[in-house]
């Protein structure tokens, strides 16, 4: 099969917007209710952005980290203070309860530091200096992730079947998405023949979420169970996982949604690519590797129920950890916008951070 251009028009996919900033209050597209209802919950003050993220209003490592910048927006206006020094001080109980939302992703730490960082310089124009911040987080993700789409396609043959985890798209970005970026690229590109997506257990978020921004795309997207994904690359039908990130260690280490490690460590058995793709501020250097991540473990009801409605017997228990870590070694490579690395360890990802 032949490759098409190796450029196209973004704005084909650029059609969900999770987050509208609107001046006064933070709209989040409310994705526990999709894909049957498109409803945009408002926030006004940051701690309602942190009982959001909390709730899963807004989810995805880039998308949190760009809720909580706002959600400082929105601290700010809870204050007085004349320098930004000032108003840090006076902000600090709210970030820090923005921090605590989700342990995982770093982007919600980082996205934070990059506020704290911009306060403490800034002088009497310190809102405004806040607002451009957090309007610069959100801009340089989309840009990131179109940087991304083409370096990750790149990689890919053309005639390729991918089978993809969890929502890496625009709902989890400021736009158009990390791994699936690279599945919107590589289809355009003509290297994708075939998109599997698995449903994600326990929140679904694979067949909530995933299939359905495929379907706003036009682009062809077949649903499995995720047991189902050894079986898939056993009959030939996949020759990349293309997956984000939550977490990525200085040795290549990977925090992902539950599930993404039996992916890795399937797609090796069966000689199939493992790709990561997410920008560099999911990239945390000061974790040496992926024993030291926190991993969120949530309510045990969202795996004894379904939309609310118990599916399990009473008084069963149930663990639910919604994260899982995959060792470097499994990784084939790992995308951001500064550059790939193939094979990634600690050498190579100093040096990609140093691009
Ligand atoms: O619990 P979630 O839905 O926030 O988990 C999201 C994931 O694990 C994604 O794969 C990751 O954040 C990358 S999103 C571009």
């Amino acid at each position: 099969m032949a490759i098409m251009s190796e450029t196209f028009d973004y704005a084909r996919y650029d059609r969900i917007r999770p987050i509208r900033w609107t001046g006064d209050a933070l709209e989040l597209l409310d994705q526990r209710h999709l894909p049957f209802s498109t409803t945009y919950l408002a926030s006004r003050s940051s701690d309602e952005v942190a009982a959001a993220i909390r709730a899963l209003v807004v989810r995805g490592a880039p998308a949190i980290g760009i809720a909580a910048a706002w959600g400082v927006v929105l601290a700010a206006r809870a204050i007085d203070a004349a320098s930004g020094d000032e108003a840090l001080a006076r902000m600090q109980p709210a970030l820090d309860r923005l921090n605590a939302a989700r342990p995982t992703a770093v982007n919600l730490a980082w996205a934070l530091a990059r506020m704290r960082a911009a306060l403490a310089t800034a002088g009497a124009d310190w809102r405004e200096v806040l607002e451009r911040e957090a309007r610069a987080i959100e801009t340089e993700d989309l840009a990131a992730n179109h940087a991304m789409g083409t370096l990750g396609a790149a990689l890919i043959a053309a005639g390729s079947g991918v089978l993809t985890h969890c929502n890496t798209g625009s709902l989890a970005t400021a736009g158009f998405g990390t791994a699936l970026g690279v599945i919107r690229a590589g289809v355009a590109q003509g290297r994708i023949a075939r998109v599997f997506a698995g449903e994600t257990r326990p929140w679904n978020q694979g067949a909530r979420l995933t299939v359905w921004e495929l379907q706003q795309d036009g682009i062809d997207a077949t649903l499995i169970a995720d047991s189902a994904a050894a079986h898939l690359m056993k009959t030939g039908q996949v020759q990349w996982v293309i997956v984000g990130a939550d977490r990525i260690c200085a040795n290549g280490d990977t925090a992902n949604k539950i599930g993404t490690y039996q992916l890795a460590i399937a797609a090796k058995h069966h000689g199939v690519g493992f790709m990561v793709v997410a920008p560099s501020s999911t990239v945390d250097m000061a974790t040496a590797h992926g024993d030291e991540i926190e991993i969120e473990e949530r309510d045990s009801a969202e795996l004894l129920s379904f939309r609310d409605e118990r599916t399990v017997a009473e008084g069963v228990r149930a663990w639910n950890p919604v994260f899982d870590v995959t060792p470097h070694e499994l990784i084939t490579a790992i995308v951001t916008e500064r550059g790939v690395v193939k094979q990634p360890d600690a050498a190579s990802m100093a040096a990609l951070l140093r691009r």
